[in-house]
C-alpha cells in the first residue's frame, strides 16, 4: 500500500500510537487508545502532519480497503445468492463470471434510521436476520449473510446505537449484545446508569460523578463541551462494551479502522451521520449540511463544507487545511461523543424529565446542567476548533470556513431519517440500499415514507445542495399509506431506464424499503421510552427480524413470489443492467409485486392503524410447527383474531 505517512497513520491507530509518547502498551488492543481517557490530548503530530481534503473522491483509505472488502463479500454473497434461490439462474456462477472487474458485481449497503431504541431494537433485528452468525439464519426462508456481503453500515441517532454497538466492539453479533451482562442492559434509564443485570457496579452517585468528571476535564483541557457531552458519556456506559468502570472512555471511533478483521476486509465499513446547523440558524431546512463519519474522516460532501478531515486527528487546530502550529491532538473521536452526536434530540428528552427522578443527591448538579440546556438551547454537540476553519475560503460557504466551532445536531432533524445520504454518494456506487426505518412519522409512532421523500426532494433541488446525488422517484406520504408502501417491504426505482436523465448522470441505487410493522410485536413505542425489560428488548428485535424477512417468509403464500428470492432480484438488479444480462422470470413476478409501480393515490386517509400480521403466541407456540397458522392468520383483521380469542 502506497499511502502518504499521514495517511496511514490515521488510518492505522498503531502506526499512530507507535509515534506517541508512552503509548506502547495501548496497540495491545486497538479500541480503547486514546491517551487521556475522554479528555483530547495534545501529541506530537506524525511526521506527515494531517491535512483536511476537499470532497471530491473517496479517502485513499476507504479507495484502498474497497479493493479488499469488495472481493471479500463475493464468498458471502454467491453463498447467499444460491440460498436465497433463482431457479434455473445460477447466481454462484453469474458472479465468479464478472468477478475479474470488481464494480460490475452487486454493492450492497444497509441504513438503519434513527428513533431511540425503537430503531435501534428493530434496527437490531435486521441486522441479526442479515448475519450469517445468527443461529438458524442461513435456513430457508431466513438472509443471514446479506451482512457479510454488504460494503456499507450506516446508522442515524438511534440508529447510530445500534451500529456504534456492533462496530465499536469489535463487530460483535446482536445475540451477543443481548446476552452480555455489561451492555444494551435498557431496564434502566440512562439517568440511573448501569445495571449490570441487577448488580449495580456504580451507584447513580458514581456514575454521574465520573461522568461529571469527566466532561470537567475535557472542558478543563480547553475544549468547548456542551449538554452533549453529558449525554454521549451515559450512551457510552450503555453500549460499549468496556472491561473498566469508566464507560469506555478512551474507545475512539477511528480505532475501529485498526482493527484486523476490519483491515481485512472481513467486515462493512460503519459510518455514523449527523447533521449541522449553520452558525446563527436555528431551523434544521432540508438543505442542511449533512455530516458523515467513517472509520478514518469527518466531513461533508455537502458545497457548504465539500471537505473532510483525519478522524483520529479531530480537535487539532488547522488553518486553511494544515495543522496550525505543530501539535496535533488525539482522543477528541470519542465513540460515545460520536453516537451522542447524532443523537442530540435526546439532550430535549431529558429537559422533560420529571425531577423526581433525579437522584436526590444529583438534584443539583444536573438541574444546573437542565437549566444551561434550556436556557441556552444548547441542544448541539459543539465540534471546536472547525477543522474546516479557512479551508475553501472563497469556494465553501463562508460561515463554515470562518466559524471556529460547528455546530452539530441530530442526524434525523433534517427529516431524512435514515442515513441514506453517504450511500447516494456516486464515488461510492451503492447497487442496492436495504432501508430499515423505524421512524415515528405517524401519530401512532409508524413509518410513512416520510424520510424517503426527504432525499427524493433534496436530491430534486436545483439548488447546489443536490451536488450530483440522484435518488428513485418516491411517492407522497399519503400513497404510501393507502398503497400500503409502507406496511411491508417496497423497492423504489426498480427500472435503470426511468431513473436517468441523462448519460452521463449515475444510475441511483435501488432502495430496498422496510418499514416497521407489526408482525409479532406491537414496535411502534414511542421514541423516548427509555426503558426496556429484557423481554420486552428482545421482543422487537424479533420483530424486527420478522420485519425483513417477511416472518421467515411464513407469509409468502398470500404473494405471489418467495420474498428472499425477491431480495436476490434486488442485489442483483444493477450488476445485470450494467452486465447486460437479463434475470430470471421470477424476478420479473417479483419487481411486479414490491416494486413501487408509479401510481399515487392521494386521497386524504384517515390515520394509520396496521393491524399485527402474527400473533406473538401463535410466533411462539404454535408457529414452529403449524407454520400453515400464520397464513390463516395473515389474512385476517384484528378482530378476527380477537374473536378467536388470540391476544394482542
Ligand atoms: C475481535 O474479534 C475477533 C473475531 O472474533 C478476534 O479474533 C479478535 O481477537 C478480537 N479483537 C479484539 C481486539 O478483541
Ligand atoms: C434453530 O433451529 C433448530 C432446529 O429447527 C431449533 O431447535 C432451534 O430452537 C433454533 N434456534 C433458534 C435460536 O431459533
Ligand atoms: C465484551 O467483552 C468481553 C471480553 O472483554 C467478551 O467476552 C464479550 O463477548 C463482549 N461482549 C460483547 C457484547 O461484545
Ligand atoms: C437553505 O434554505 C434556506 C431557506 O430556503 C435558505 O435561506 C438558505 O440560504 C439555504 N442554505 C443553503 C446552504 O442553500
Ligand atoms: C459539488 O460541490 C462542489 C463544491 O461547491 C463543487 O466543486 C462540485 O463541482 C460539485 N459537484 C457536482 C457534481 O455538482
Ligand atoms: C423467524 O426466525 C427467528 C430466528 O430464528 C425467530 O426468532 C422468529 O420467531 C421467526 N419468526 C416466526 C414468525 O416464526
Ligand atoms: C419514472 O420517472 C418519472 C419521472 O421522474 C416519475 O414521475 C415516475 O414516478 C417514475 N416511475 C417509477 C416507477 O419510479
Ligand atoms: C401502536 O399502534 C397501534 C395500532 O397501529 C395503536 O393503536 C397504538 O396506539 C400505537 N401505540 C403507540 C405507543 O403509539
Amino acid at each position: 500500500m502506497k499511502l502518504p505517512l499521514v495517511a496511514a497513520a490515521a488510518a492505522g491507530m498503531a502506526n499512530a500510537a507507535s509515534l506517541l509518547p508512552g503509548s506502547a502498551d495501548i496497540t495491545a488492543r486497538a479500541l480503547p487508545d486514546a491517551p487521556d481517557g475522554y479528555t483530547p490530548k495534545e501529541v506530537a503530530c506524525p511526521t506527515t502532519k494531517p491535512t483536511i481534503r476537499d470532497a471530491d473522491t473517496l479517502s485513499t483509505h476507504e479507495t484502498e480497503w474497497l479493493k479488499v472488502r469488495r472481493r471479500a463479500t463475493l464468498a458471502p454473497m454467491k453463498e447467499l445468492l444460491d440460498r436465497l434461490d433463482l431457479g434455473d439462474f445460477d447466481a454462484s456462477a453469474y458472479i465468479d463470471r464478472h468477478s475479474s472487474n470488481i464494480d460490475n458485481t452487486p454493492n450492497i449497503a444497509v441504513a438503519l434510521s434513527g428513533g431511540g431504541y425503537r430503531a435501534m431494537t428493530n434496527g437490531a433485528g435486521a441486522l441479526k436476520a442479515f448475519d450469517a452468525r445468527t443461529e438458524n439464519a442461513t435456513a430457508t426462508g431466513h438472509l443471514g449473510g446479506l451482512l457479510q456481503s454488504s460494503t456499507y453500515v450506516s446508522g442515524l441517532s438511534g440508529g447510530s446505537w445500534l451500529v456504534g454497538s456492533m462496530f465499536a466492539n469489535n463487530f460483535t453479533t446482536i445475540s451477543n449484545l443481548q446476552a452480555s451482562d455489561r451492555v444494551w442492559d435498557l431496564s434502566k434509564s440512562l439517568l440511573e446508569g448501569p445495571n449490570q443485570h441487577h448488580i449495580q457496579l456504580l451507584s447513580t452517585y458514581d456514575y454521574w460523578k465520573t461522568i461529571i468528571k469527566q466532561v470537567h476535564s475535557k472542558s478543563d483541557a480547553g475544549y468547548k463541551t456542551s449538554f452533549t457531552d453529558y449525554w454521549s458519556r451515559s450512551l457510552s456506559f450503555q453500549l460499549i462494551n468496556s472491561t473498566t468502570d469508566d464507560g469506555g472512555a478512551s474507545f475512539t471511533w477511528s480505532s475501529i479502522a485498526d482493527m484486523d478483521d476490519f483491515k481485512a476486509g472481513q467486515y462493512p465499513m460503519p459510518m455514523v451521520v449527523m447533521d449541522g446547523r449553520n452558525p446563527g440558524e436555528k431551523i434544521i431546512e432540508t438543505n442542511a449540511t449533512v455530516y458523515e463519519v467513517t472509520p478514518w474522516e469527518f466531513g461533508s460532501w455537502d458545497p457548504t463544507v465539500y471537505a473532510f478531515a483525519p478522524l483520529a486527528y479531530l480537535g487539532t487546530e488547522y488553518a486553511n487545511g494544515s495543522v496550525h502550529g505543530d501539535k496535533c491532538v488525539r482522543g477528541y473521536d470519542n465513540a460515545g461523543f460520536i453516537m451522542g452526536s447524532s443523537s442530540t434530540l435526546f439532550n430535549e428528552f431529558l429537559l422533560q424529565i420529571d425531577s423526581k427522578d433525579i437522584p436526590h443527591v444529583l438534584e443539583d448538579v444536573i438541574g444546573t446542567i437542565l437549566k444551561g440546556l434550556s436556557v441556552n438551547h444548547e441542544d448541539i454537540a459543539v465540534y471546536s476548533p472547525n477543522p474546516f476553519h479557512g479551508h475553501r475560503e472563497s469556494g465553501a460557504d463562508e460561515d463554515y470556513a470562518r466559524t471556529n466551532a460547528l455546530s452539530i445536531v441530530d442526524g434525523g432533524e433534517d427529516n431524512e431519517n435514515i442515513p441514506l445520504h453517504p450511500l447516494i454518494q456516486p464515488p461510492r456506487a451503492v447497487d442496492v440500499i436495504f432501508a430499515i426505518d423505524s421512524s415515528a412519522d405517524t401519530a401512532s409512532s409508524w413509518p410513512n415514507g416520510t424520510s424517503l421523500v426527504a432525499t427524493y426532494q433534496r436530491s430534486l433541488e436545483a439548488s447546489q445542495m443536490a451536488n450530483g446525488t440522484s435518488f428513485p422517484p418516491i411517492p407522497d406520504q399519503t400513497t404510501f399509506v393507502n398503497l400500503g408502501l409502507n406496511n411491508r417491504p417496497t423497492f423504489f426505482g426498480c427500472d435503470p431506464k426511468n431513473l436517468t436523465s441523462s448519460a452521463s448522470a449515475s444510475i441511483p441505487p435501488l432502495v430496498v424499503y422496510l418499514p416497521n410493522a407489526p408482525y409479532t410485536h406491537a414496535s411502534n413505542t414511542s421514541t423516548f421510552k427509555l426503558t426496556y425489560s429484557d423481554e420486552e428488548r428482545d421482543a422487537m428485535i424479533t420483530n424486527g427480524y420478522n420485519v425483513v424477512t417477511r416472518a421467515n417468509g411464513t407469509l409468502d403464500s398470500s404473494s405471489s413470489s418467495t420474498w428472499t428470492s425477491c431480495v436476490a432480484c434486488a442485489i442483483l438488479q444493477r450488476s445485470t443492467h450494467r452486465t447486460n444480462t437479463s434475470l430470471p422470470a421470477i424476478c420479473t413476478t417479483c419487481f411486479e409485486e414490491y416494486c413501487w409501480d408509479g401510481s399515487v393515490n392521494s386521497t386524504v386517509v384517515d390515520g394509520y392503524e396496521p393491524t399485527a400480521y402474527i400473533t406473538e403466541e401463535s410466533a411462539g407456540s404454535l408457529g414452529r410447527s403449524w407454520p400453515g397458522l400464520y397464513r390463516v392468520m395473515a389474512g385476517m383483521g384484528v378482530g378476527v383474531m380477537v374473536a378467536m380469542g388470540i391476544a394482542w
